[in-house]
């Protein structure tokens, strides 16, 4: 029996089950896997402790000692730099009772000890000691502090970012990323001297399922110019830029996904800050020597992008974020401000400003999408509305080969073809007992 079914106390939706509520064939999708209880259980396991999930930018923890708490699915975890420079993520539950080890959300510590009854643990997750140690010693046979360590994940990094999944059994993080690592590297890879955050972090909670807003920022350009066009008449004077149908594209890769167009700033004139389009325009020849011209266009151009399952950003417009599981109808999210390192400070406090604008939680644009959100989630609590199915269908026959843009590529602006893989592949994973069944896994 494998460790995920010994957790019987709800009912296990079957795979047959879960592909009747998605039926990317005909782009139609049951609102109940924004609402079910079960639904989500099965996420937790089957999702967020079996893939590759963002943890930290390594710019947060640079030294010896630095940590960090964030949680993978439901999981709290610590991602800590040891003296030995290897940054490690460890579940943050200890090992006696279960407490939390680690209460603070960042800083430098050379061990972490419980709260409870003292237990003490190094950066490397190793038990270090615990008050009236003797005493376990003579009394517990075979007792082995070596044994008794906190649970550590697998970490891998792409360019700054650090993942950490735990399980063994999954793919590289280099498979999991695939061809979406050409996509990525429009936000992470511009400049020689790569990314960092900028201090802090702003949490704030959506009373809506993650993957409302994680679907949203995979694809749905279709949104912006009704939802986010009085915010930005309010703010720039002019409502959200029409851009023609087919000069946008959208592409995906095991379920990630970006779309986008080669407007070159589109995203980035929306901070309001001239300073920063002037400093991605001057820097335009830089990049296309780094990454060929079209990546060049594409660094603050219009779009949006989610890396499955949770993590999303908007290139030009440098916001960061990740959509965090409490619950199947409540979602915790975090953002940041990427920028890259060697960029003048000046330059870097325009972006703070700007993303502080637009999308932070009381900025113009962030707060237009969090009500949608919280309603489509609201929705399906309802008898009737859970027996319609949604509508997925756009561009169902928009596929194109593109000399240069890998993955699955689609032309046209209003499509929703990333969000059909995004939910692909969340099936695909739902229904496979394990990597092995994954459609690419191995
Ligand atoms: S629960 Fe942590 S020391 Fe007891
Ligand atoms: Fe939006």
């Amino acid at each position: 029996m494998s460790a995920e079914c010994q957790d019987e106390a709800w009912a296990r939706p079957s795979a047959q089950s879960l592909r009747e509520l998605v039926d990317l064939e005909a782009g139609r999708i049951s609102p109940r896997i924004f609402w079910d209880e079960s639904i989500y259980r099965l996420e937790l396991e089957r999702i967020f402790a079996r893939c590759w999930i963002f943890v930290a930018h390594e710019s947060q923890v640079k030294l010896p000692g630095d940590f960090l708490t964030t949680t993978i699915g439901e999981d709290g975890v610590i991602v800590a730099r040891g003296a030995d420079d290897q940054v490690r993520v460890l579940l943050n539950a200890c090992p006696h009772r279960g407490n939390r080890v680690c209460f603070a959300e960042a800083g430098n510590a050379r061990r972490f000890t419980c709260n409870y009854h003292g237990w003490s643990f190094g950066r490397d997750g190793a038990l270090l000691g615990m008050p009236a140690e003797e005493v376990y010693e003579q009394t517990c046979p075979g007792f082995d502090k070596s044994e008794l360590g906190l649970v550590q994940a697998r970490v891998a990094s792409y360019k700054g970012l650090i993942f950490a999944t735990f399980d063994p059994g999954a793919p590289s993080l280099d498979d999991f990323l695939g061809d979406y690592r050409w996509y990525l590297d429009v936000l992470l890879d511009t400049d020689e001297g790569g990314t960092e955050f900028l201090p802090g972090n702003i949490k704030s909670v959506i009373d809506c399922n993650w993957k409302v807003p994680a679907e949203n920022f995979v694809g749905d350009s279709l949104h912006a110019q009704w939802t986010h066009n009085s915010g930005a008449v309010a703010m720039l004077g002019t409502g959200v830029g029409k851009a023609k149908q087919d000069s946008v594209y959208q592409a995906n890769a095991n379920g990630h996904g970006m779309q986008f167009g080669f407007d070159m700033v589109g995203n980035a004139m929306t901070l309001g800050e001239p300073e920063v389009v002037q400093y991605i325009r001057e820097r335009e020849a830089l990049v296309a020597e780094r990454l060929g011209k079209l990546r060049s266009r594409m660094v603050g151009a219009m779009g949006s992008a989610t890396l499955f399952p949770t993590f999303s950003f908007l290139a030009g417009l440098n916001t960061v974020r990740t959509w965090n599981p409490r619950g199947p109808h409540r979602t915790e999210l975090h953002t940041w401000v990427i920028v890259n390192r060697d960029a003048p400070s000046s330059i870097k406090e325009k972006y703070r400003r700007g993303v502080m604008r637009t999308f932070s939680p009381s900025g113009t644009l962030e707060m237009d999408d969090g009500e949608n959100w919280e309603n489509v989630t609201r929705t399906a609590a309802g008898v009737v509305a859970r027996r319609q199915k949604l509508h997925y269908a756009l561009g169902l026959r928009s596929q194109v080969q593109h000399e240069e843009l890998p993955g699955n590529v689609h032309q046209r602006k209003f499509n929703d073809s990333n969000q059909r893989a995004f939910f692909g592949r969340w099936l695909d994973l739902l229904a496979a007992e394990d990597w092995s069944q994954v459609p690419g896994g191995r």
